[in-house]
């Protein structure tokens, strides 16, 4: 269904094309695969040029390729890769080769390779295996750092610094232990502090001396939970001093290329909220499993993973790598289907991403991911299905350039920590499987089905400028925090909390004198005793018949029921089931100009679409754009001063219709089907069509996977 597509003018597009702005559209690029064939390079750029790419990564894990020998440099095939693709009008961003090390390093050096938690020493092996303490490997690689900037930073085609590669990992080596150590002396002052903070007079677990403290494994020191949350602290600190050690040195020679890195979304090894200082851009690598559920789900999970990384600058963010086919990696390795890799890109777009690139540009021979998606397939030509969807996109993301640096203002936050996570995770109970994940998930599913921008925060975060913050399972609360949250409710903020919240401390101790803890006064009740329910067992929302909110019905519940007692809050609605039964589970508490919510369970996800739906338009929130919003369409809205773009996708298997905003037509001649018609239209079209309906407003009919672009000029 290629008509809107066809149909779209270009000369308006032009103009469009404000102030040059230009979306990223570009591909990890390693030429140091090929270097025995250079015709690939000539034939590269050819068709690099034909998908609109106007950037590549180099360099990723070109180490080898560099520095074949130790001190022995080889930059030839980069000074030509570079300028060739210069010439053509390609930019570059360039990576520091660290993600993975050459055989002489490891050979030479054998202390640069990571330790695991059974303090076996790993071998040469893959990627991302060094440790992050180590001065040897730090050494190294601030050489070959400093080397690329003083060569590269200052070439025409050089925009910005890919550093390394998915930091990740774990080192358990004497060195890290010793690191450790000084770690916790910086945090504790004294072992008092420490054995108190851990609670390790249980089962015996008192420290006498710091040479006794060691890093948690699986097989011991994770009793101590306190434990495994600082050392997974003092991971991420030692990511990050490694990541701005390789910062300063490419700053060294060009102070004024921007760097980031590329972060895995949610990924929970590393607190990338605590990375993000450093970074000029936030960064995502992201492989949606298209085809594990339907595509509405998969793309809620997505865009999440895009609000996260997105939200950790509250800026523009580029997608750095994802397939523009299959992953050979996931448990099924499934081809996008028609139309897919359009909407799924340009959902990433929608979200407040500048770029789409791709991992890799031309499939790989051999290796590790021969298998793996590329927009060069192993036939080696462009008269393949996956080259002409991505440069369709590239066509695509060439028209809407003007998009680049338009922000993605939310209004609504989900608070969603790392410390939480892997607290919540480490705990043994209240129940094995937390469900935290798919909780906040649910909640965020729950408010973009409303069409609301959505920012996923730390708790760490400022919270000026939300309206409505959801802190789903709020179970670890750091200092400070309960403060925040009652100043932001004190204001007219909403705050919306779950069951399993306000339990223990950044140290992971139980807060005393009943839940939820410090946030009891603010919620405005008392959680006596908390219930697991099995899977076969269901729990029930039942509305009270006079609410605030105009509720009325009965919901299904799962996994959790709390047993509540009114402080200052008032009952909305009430468990449905079990002893308990007719007791609160749902309850809000004024407070200042606001309101917090408690929901004692956790709800169906047809309970919180209806309780979100009220509450927004409580708030008056909900727009007529909100209320008619087809089911899995999504919607995302992106603005500058001076226009506000709508992106719209059909994630579901229908055509539907949907209500252009109303000031659409202030930009447009008449309607916008005449607009469109005589090729002054605002709306860019995939899979999809205008219609208009006399007497009914403007409409479009978007196509499964169907994308409207709608820009709109803000007063
Ligand atoms: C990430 C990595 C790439 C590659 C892809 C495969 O993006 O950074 O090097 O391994 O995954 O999906
Ligand atoms: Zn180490």
């Amino acid at each position: 269904m290629e008509k809107g597509w066809e149909k779209t003018d270009r000369r308006k597009t032009d103009e469009k094309k404000r102030n040059g702005k230009k979306l990223i559209h570009g591909a990890d690029y390693y030429p140091e695969q090929w270097l025995d064939r250079p015709e690939i390079l000539e034939e590269d750029i050819r068709m690099m040029k034909l998908a609109h790419i106007n950037t590549v990564t180099l360099g990723v894990f070109a180490w080898a390729a560099l520095e074949p020998r130790e001190g022995n440099w080889s930059f030839g095939w980069l000074d030509e890769v570079m300028d060739r693709l210069y010439a053509n009008g390609i930019s570059v961003i360039l990576a520091t080769p660290s993600g993975a090390r050459p055989a002489w390093l490891a050979k030479a050096y054998p202390e640069v390779l990571r330790v695991a938690e059974d303090r076996q020493k790993n071998l040469y092996g893959m990627r991302m295996n060094h440790c992050y303490t180590s001065p040897r490997y730090r050494e190294l690689t601030r050489r070959i750092d400093e080397k690329l900037a003083g060569r590269y930073g200052r070439h025409p085609a050089l925009k910005a610094w890919h550093i390394s590669n998915e930091y990740h990992g774990e080192c358990h080596c004497d060195l890290c232990q010793e690191t450790f150590r000084e770690f916790l002396k910086r945090k504790y002052g004294s072992l008092e502090n420490l054995n108190q903070a851990w609670w390790t007079g249980f089962w015996s677990k008192t420290f006498m001396e710091w040479e006794q403290v060691e890093s948690p494994s699986s097989r011991g020191e994770r009793a101590i939970q306190g434990l495994a949350l600082d050392w997974k602290r003092f991971v991420t600190a030692q990511t990050k001093e490694f990541m701005d050690m390789e910062i300063r040195a490419v700053r060294s020679y060009a102070p004024d290329i921007p760097v980031t890195t590329n972060m895995i979304g949610s990924f929970i090894e590393v607190d990338y909220p605590r990375l993000a200082p450093s970074l000029d851009i936030a960064s995502i690598d992201l492989y949606p499993e298209w085809g594990k559920e339907s595509p509405w789900k998969v793309a809620m999970k997505a865009g999440f993973e895009y609000d996260v990384i997105r939200s950790l600058k509250k800026k523009p963010f580029l997608l750095m790598e994802t397939t523009p086919s299959m992953t050979n990696w996931t448990e099924v390795g499934k081809p996008k289907s028609p139309g897919l890799h359009r909407a799924g890109c340009l959902q990433a777009v929608a979200h407040g991403a500048d770029s789409v690139q791709y991992f890799q540009w031309r499939k790989s021979r051999g290796a590790f991911e021969k298998f793996h998606g590329a927009v060069v397939g192993h036939s080696g030509h462009e008269h393949t299905r996956v080259f002409r969807e991505t440069a369709q996109l590239g066509d695509i993301l060439e028209r809407l350039g003007e998009v680049a640096g338009t922000e993605h203002q939310s209004g609504t936050a989900i608070l969603y920590d790392w410390s939480n996570r892997w607290a919540l995770n480490g705990s043994v109970g209240p129940r094995q499987n937390k469900y935290y994940e798919e909780t906040v998930r649910e909640h965020y599913t729950a408010l973009r089905s409303l069409g609301m921008n959505v920012d996923v925060i730390e708790e760490g975060e400022n919270l000026e400028g939300y309206r409505l913050i959801a802190a789903p399972m709020l179970y670890l609360i750091k200092e400070g925090v309960p403060g925040k949250l009652e100043a932001f409710v004190e204001k007219g903020g909403i705050l919306v909390l779950t069951c399993l919240s306000g339990i223990v401390d950044e140290n992971d101790l139980c807060f005393q004198g009943g839940f939820p803890g410090p946030l009891r006064e603010l919620a405005g009740i008392w959680v006596e005793e908390l219930d697991t329910l099995y899977p076969e067992e269901q729990g029930r929302i039942v509305s009270m018949p006079e609410n605030s909110l105009g509720l009325q019905g009965i919901w299904g519940s799962r996994d959790y029921g709390e047993v509540i007692h009114l402080e200052t809050a008032r009952a909305e609605a009430v468990h449905g089931t079990s002893w308990y039964q007719g007791m609160p589970v749902l309850t809000s508490h004024q407070s200042g100009a606001g309101c917090v919510w408690y929901l004692g369970t956790r709800a169906s996800e047809d309970f919180l679409d209806c309780f979100y739906e009220k509450l927004f338009s409580s708030m008056e929130m909900m727009s007529e754009r909100h209320r008619r919003l087809p089911k899995e369409v999504e919607l995302s809205v992106r603005r500058d001063e001076s226009f506000s773009y709508y992106f719209y996708i059909n994630w579901g298997e229908e055509n539907c219709r949907l209500e252009i905003p109303e000031q659409a037509e202030l930009l447009g001649a008449e309607t916008p089907e005449e607009a469109f018609m005589k090729g002054n239209s605002d709306v860019e079209l995939f899979d999809a069509e205008i219609l208009y309906c006399q007497g009914e407003g403007k409409r479009l009919l978007l196509g499964p996977f169907g994308t409207a672009v709608i820009r709109v000029a803000r007063f």
